[in-house]
């Protein structure tokens, strides 16, 4: 028995697929097993169709195809290339030896031309795992494969070319790689965001660190400018990250670079009115949400308050995890969420309620009812919290050069090479990965330093969660000093950013 190797996708781990035919006299029938119900029958309808218009009659009798493993789940259209092609093989017009080595995917259109699929990169990652050497994909998709290294791509265009190339009748070039240019752009940038020092300090710390940041001001004080720069001061992605991140774009079944691999940052920047699902992924066919395109880059929620509560609240596993697992009947699956998130909101509806230059116009419960809008535990979450005040008029007018985004993102790139060297035995990359466990090791404390946390602690300032953030921050921070230990200095700038609360005793 021969079969052929196609893949599917369990989140964004690559399965291989075995795809056996077999074709016995008998009545006309066609049944496909491990695909879902519904899936089926299109696919059939499909196979059916393409065959005939690319000039390959459908074998008369049974015809029995089976996609195993049974207990993985499969998105039916990816199948019906493979599907295809054994049935061709079954038939005798294509040898077995021509398959062999190689992984196929394609959806087919009803005449035989082959049309893109959704995670193709995933599907070069299995063949690269397995030691095979050819992968045949839809033309479209080509250039993401082609990101893969170490593979030759052929990039399928129709059923019939297919199988000509197969038969060496004519061949198909392998796609070739598409020069990768590394170098990411950005339309903000740090210099032109006037004044906000204080912001711009807790910004190159959360992105040292990947630490969580809270912007509240009033109205115009530049909240939504300084989020929108913070990709700029983030060091541009390894090649492993581009390979983790377009692999979840393109499993998402959003659009890709013509060169195949992304190499910006993510930065996703869901409107409020999102939906949980929208924001951490799910629904019958699990996708991808804004937390997994988020994953190494950056998820701005604007307006928090505005966001509803319920959404939020889904929020909260992704952050602590790093991850979001999505159950279902069939089995869960889980997808990466390891993300810087900055959020943005007015301390009041009017927006001027720590404003010392404008009258606040709300009533006090309208600003405690707007406050309670977002939860404890997701405030808790939240390492850095920043008041940003508004522009001061001089600082708006001045024309002094400020620094460059460039500039402070070599200082963040020498604080995360830090970091690596030191956690890179326990497979982290970022001081926001720390576990409880390895605080002790890796964010050792002076002895005045571990007072002034003490005297925060029992001052009841610091929740445990709090307690353990204010140590990583610190951690980052004493990392962009360049310095081992962490010092006093450090925790109290930390503390700081708890907000209102730890501000009284540092
Ligand atoms: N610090 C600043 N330097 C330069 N321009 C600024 C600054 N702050 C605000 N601006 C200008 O004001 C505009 C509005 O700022 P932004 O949208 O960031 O305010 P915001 O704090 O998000 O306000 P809101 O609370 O209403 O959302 C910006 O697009 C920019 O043109
Ligand atoms: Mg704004
Ligand atoms: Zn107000």
């Amino acid at each position: 028995m021969f079969h052929i190797i196609s893949s599917a996708n369990v989140g964004i781990e690559p399965v291989p697929i075995t795809v056996e035919t077999d074709v016995t006299m008998g009545l006309r029938v066609f049944s496909v097993v491990g695909l879902p119900d519904a899936s089926v029958r299109e696919a059939r309808d499909r196979i059916r169709a393409a065959m005939r218009c690319s000039g390959y009659k459908f074998p008369r009798g049974r015809v029995t195809v089976n996609l195993a493993p049974a207990n993985v789940r499969k998105q039916g259209p990816v199948y019906d290339l493979p599907i295809a092609l054994s049935i061709l093989v079954a038939m005798g017009i294509i040898p077995r030896t021509a398959i062999e080595h190689a992984v196929f995917i394609g959806e087919l259109a009803l005449d035989g031309s082959v049309r893109p699929v959704h995670g193709a990169l995933t599907t070069a990652l299995m063949a690269h795992r397995t030691g095979r050497t050819a992968v045949f994909v839809p033309k479209q998709n080509a250039a993401e494969t082609c990101a893969l290294r170490g593979l030759t791509v052929y990039p399928v265009e129709s059923l019939s070319t297919l199988v000509d190339h197969l038969l060496g009748i004519k061949r198909i070039s392998p796609a070739k790689r598409v020069r990768q240019n590394t170098t990411a752009t950005h339309r903000y940038d740090f210099s032109n965001v006037k004044g906000q020092e204080g912001a711009k300090r807790g910004l190159e710390i959360a992105a040292a660190g990947a630490h969580n940041i809270l912007l509240k001001g009033p109205p115009g004080a530049g909240k939504t400018l300084l989020a929108r720069s913070l990709p700029s001061i983030l060091p541009t992605l390894t090649y492993e990250e581009s390979l983790e991140v377009t692999s979840i774009t393109s499993i998402a079944g959003l659009p890709l670079p013509a060169t195949g691999l992304i190499h910006n940052r993510p930065f996703r920047a869901p409107h409020h009115s999102a939906s949980a699902v929208a924001l951490v992924g799910g629904g019958a066919w699990p996708k991808p949400g804004e937390v997994s395109l988020a994953h190494r880059g950056v998820l701005f929620l604007d307006e928090l308050p505005e966001f509803s509560r319920y959404a939020l609240e889904h929020l909260r596993q992704p952050i602590e995890d790093g991850c979001v697992t999505i159950s279902r009947a069939t089995g869960s699956v889980q997808f990466p969420a390891r993300f810087l998130l900055i959020a943005a909101m007015n301390p009041c509806p009017c927006g001027h309620f720590t404003n010392p230059h404008r009258q606040c116009t709300c009533r006090l419960n309208q600003i405690t009812k707007y406050q309670k809008k977002i939860s404890g535990p997701l405030l808790d979450r939240f390492d850095i919290v920043i008041e940003v005040p508004a522009v001061e008029h001089d600082k708006l007018l001045s024309d002094e050069t400020l620094e460059t985004s460039q500039n402070v993102r070599t200082r963040i790139k020498q604080a995360r090479v830090v970091q690596e060297k030191r956690m890179k035995p326990l497979g982290l990359l970022t001081n926001n990965e720390i576990t409880t466990g390895q605080l002790d090791t890796i964010c050792h404390l002076s002895s005045d330093a571990k007072q002034l946390l003490e005297q925060a602690l029992r001052a009841n300032k610091l929740s445990a969660r709090g307690y353990t953030r204010v140590r990583k921050v610190a951690r980052t921070i004493a990392d962009l000093a360049g310095e081992e230990s962490i010092a006093v200095e450090h925790i109290a700038e930390a503390l700081q950013y708890r907000g209102q609360d730890a501000l009284e005793v540092s």
